[in-house]
């Protein structure tokens, strides 16, 4: 029998290109639970979210990664940010965030959507920063591009199992 939640996880790609279809509020908000239902160190729930969907914040967003394009074309971007007040470990924390995107990332694919994780933005996280006029506490992670797919035509590739597993006992 097929596992839903394998299925999501193996056929989930990240999606660059959008249609103008918006994305509905109830699947934001089921996108966004995933994320608050992540697994954090000691359950610190260090994750911050701001929502980006006018084209104006959208734009200046874009102005500050290579994939801006990316950026433009997506109905909703999250940017995720981590909450130095709320942090406790800073690998365990980063983890958490990573865990936090991905369920995202899944929810996403479970709904239908695209989404893609940009990290390539990091390289003006204090800008993006300012641009929500947030505190110099808010560390951002990364930024979830999501929407309609124009297309399910993307494809990827794994290294064989074989070359990661080191060892069995
Ligand atoms: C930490 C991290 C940063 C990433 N940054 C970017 C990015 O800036 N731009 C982009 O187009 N994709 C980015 N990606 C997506 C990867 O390129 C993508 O996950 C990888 O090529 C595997 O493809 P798949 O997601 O379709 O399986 C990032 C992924 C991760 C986990």
């Amino acid at each position: 029998m097929k596992n839903q939640v394998l299925e999501t996880i193996n056929q989930r790609r990240s999606v660059r290109s959008f249609t103008e279809e918006a994305v509905r509020a109830e699947d934001l908000a089921a996108v966004l639970e995933a994320g608050r239902w992540a697994p954090s160190g000691m359950n610190n729930q260090p994750w911050r979210f701001v929502v980006v969907e006018s084209p104006e914040k959208k734009n200046e967003l874009a102005g500050l990664t290579r994939y801006g394009r990316i950026i433009r074309s997506a109905a909703v971007c999250v940017a995720v940010f981590l909450d130095q007040e709320a942090c406790y470990d800073q690998i365990k924390d980063a983890q958490a965030a990573g865990a936090c995107i991905q369920n995202m990332l899944l929810a996403a694919q479970a709904l239908g959507l695209g989404a893609v994780w940009l990290g390539e933005i990091l390289k003006n996280k204090e800008k993006v920063r300012d641009l929500f006029a947030l505190p110099p506490t808010m560390e951002l992670q990364a930024v979830v591009a999501l929407g309609h797919p124009q297309n399910r035509n993307q494809t990827s590739q794994r290294r064989p199992l074989a070359d990661l597993v080191l060892g069995r006992y």
